[in-house]
């Protein structure tokens, strides 16, 4: 196979590719696959080993190996009993899309180089923050890998708005710069603490309600201790939607708290900010549009494939302030002011692919309202869980269902022994299973099995099947 095809070559390469596409959804829609199948790194390293091929091969043979692999040895995203984690499903119509974006390969550092790809951008983050209720004419934003990278910008900004002396050129000095965040938090602010020099030490775990959302009173006290030490409180981080159990902190009271308290406010809506867009849950985000800095993940919740996630500022200006750095052989040289706007001044990346195309083509095609109503309907199967298991005997609730994520457990009646132990087994054992999959959270101390439906595929008969798969699974380790 050579790097430079003809048009009959690649006909011929996207009909070998788009075979497997469409046996891999067919796989799916008939139910023969499973969600999981365990392998040994050992077993997977004795099939893909071999040494660095130094000449080619043909890319029916080479593309199929890759896709068997693949599709037998991962866990699947798209499967509509995958409730583990934050996993999105992608869509097929963005499988078909990339075909076309990889081949333009647009470099979207800024206009020069992607003029389309740019303004694309720009008017994808006005639509992303009119679906989650954020002010569409003054945020900026910016669209970058994922949650984790969103929440990092997010931080970055706040440290430079809020730092006593400028952060970026001279470096992190003088008081303590403290951030504080709910127990029930992402470990990607800690980790974003961590890599702007703030020190993951810095960031307060502020205690958490019955459910799961910050203790208010808990976070005054801890921002007053800061500051009776001599230390900078900066930044308070809102989850809006947190991983464990999809708790929404009170985004209104914490904007007011950040107000008085002259703190940055950065809600992390990676996981929940577009159930802003279900009317049975809108009124949780009130509050959001007050935000200095909010992180969303399309490849989360707007199921998209992974890659895409965005940060949102309140003023643009500010992520300027952390992020804006030149250098003569990338200076934009002889055009007008918009046309030398450069994506590198507000986020930590130069070379960047064209995220907004699959966000575009999704929006285009689908339309908010049916992205909308799948997120109403994920929503609705999540309470439709909660139901089968309050009105069941051998299971139980550990937090109630506000958004797709539910915590239980297994608590056969009678039972007298470990009850963190054998929910542990029997998650392991439905993971094992394949035909379900969940994952698990700790809620009050307690074991959790733990799901999140994010997937337009997923109904209520799935979660019927869900609690049929886990009793299966249990029955099969109880001692
Ligand atoms: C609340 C929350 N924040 C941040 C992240 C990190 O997002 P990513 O995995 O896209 O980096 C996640 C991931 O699940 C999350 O649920």
């Amino acid at each position: 196979m050579n790097l430079i095809n003809t048009p009959e070559e690649l006909r011929e390469m996207g009909r070998v590719a788009l075979d497997h596409v469409v046996s891999y959804y067919q796989s799916l829609s008939d139910g023969s696959r499973l969600a999981f199948r365990p392998v040994t790194s050992a077993r997977l390293r004795d099939v893909i080993e071999e040494p660095l091929p130094q000449q080619g091969t043909s890319f029916e043979e080479a593309l199929g190996t890759i896709y068997s692999l693949a599709a037998d040895y991962s866990r699947h995203s798209a499967h509509q009993r995958l409730f583990g984690y934050v996993c999105s499903p992608g869509t097929a119509l963005n499988a078909a899309g990339s075909l076309v974006a990889t081949a333009l390969n647009v470099n979207v550092t800024g206009f020069r180089s992607a003029p389309a790809a740019t303004e694309i951008e720009k008017l994808v983050i006005r639509w992303l923050a009119e679906m989650i209720g954020y002010p569409g004419t003054a945020a900026g934003g910016i669209l970058v890998s994922g949650g984790s990278m969103a929440n990092f910008a997010g931080l970055a900004a706040a440290r430079s708005a809020k730092a006593p002396h400028d952060v970026v050129r001279e470096g992190v000095a003088g008081p303590r710069m403290c951030a504080y965040v709910s127990e029930e938090g992402h470990f990607s602010i800690r980790k974003a603490a961590g890599m702007l020099g703030l020190g993951t030490n810095n960031v307060r775990s502020v205690r958490t309600n019955h459910r799961q959302q910050m203790d208010l009173d808990d976070l005054a006290r801890l921002v007053h201790e800061d500051r009776v030490a001599g230390h900078l409180p900066f930044c308070v981080v809102a989850a809006a939607g947190t991983v464990g159990s999809g708790a929404v902190d009170p985004l209104s009271k914490l904007a007011q708290f950040a107000r008085d308290e002259n703190l940055w406010l950065h809600v992390d809506g990676a996981y929940g900010a577009f159930a802003a867009m279900a009317p049975a849950t809108r009124h949780l985000f009130d509050g959001l549009a007050e935000a200095d800095s909010v992180a969303l993940d399309p490849h989360k919740w707007l199921y998209l494939p992974m890659g895409t996630g965005c940060i949102l500022f309140r003023d643009p200006a500010t992520a300027r302030a952390a992020f804006a750095e030149n250098a003569d052989y990338i200076r934009v040289m002889g055009l007008g002011q918009d046309e030398a706007f450069v994506f590198w001044d507000y986020g930590p990346e130069l070379s960047r692919p064209f995220r907004a195309f699959d966000i575009w083509l999704l929006v285009k095609t689908v339309g908010v309202q049916a992205l909308a109503e799948a997120i109403a309907e994920n929503i609705a199967c999540a309470k439709y869980f909660e139901d089968l298991v309050r009105t069941s005997d051998d299971f139980e609730m550990l937090a109630p269902v506000v958004l797709s994520i539910f915590c239980f457990r297994y608590r056969p009646p009678g039972f007298k022994g470990d009850l963190d132990a054998l929910n542990e087994q029997v998650m392991l054992a439905v993971q094992r299973s394949g035909a379900s999959y969940v994952s698990n959270a700790r809620i009050a101390g307690e074991f959790a099995l733990r799901g999140c439906v994010l997937n337009y595929r997923t109904t209520r008969r799935d979660m019927e099947i869900l609690l049929e798969d886990i009793r299966r699974a249990a029955a099969s380790v109880r001692p």
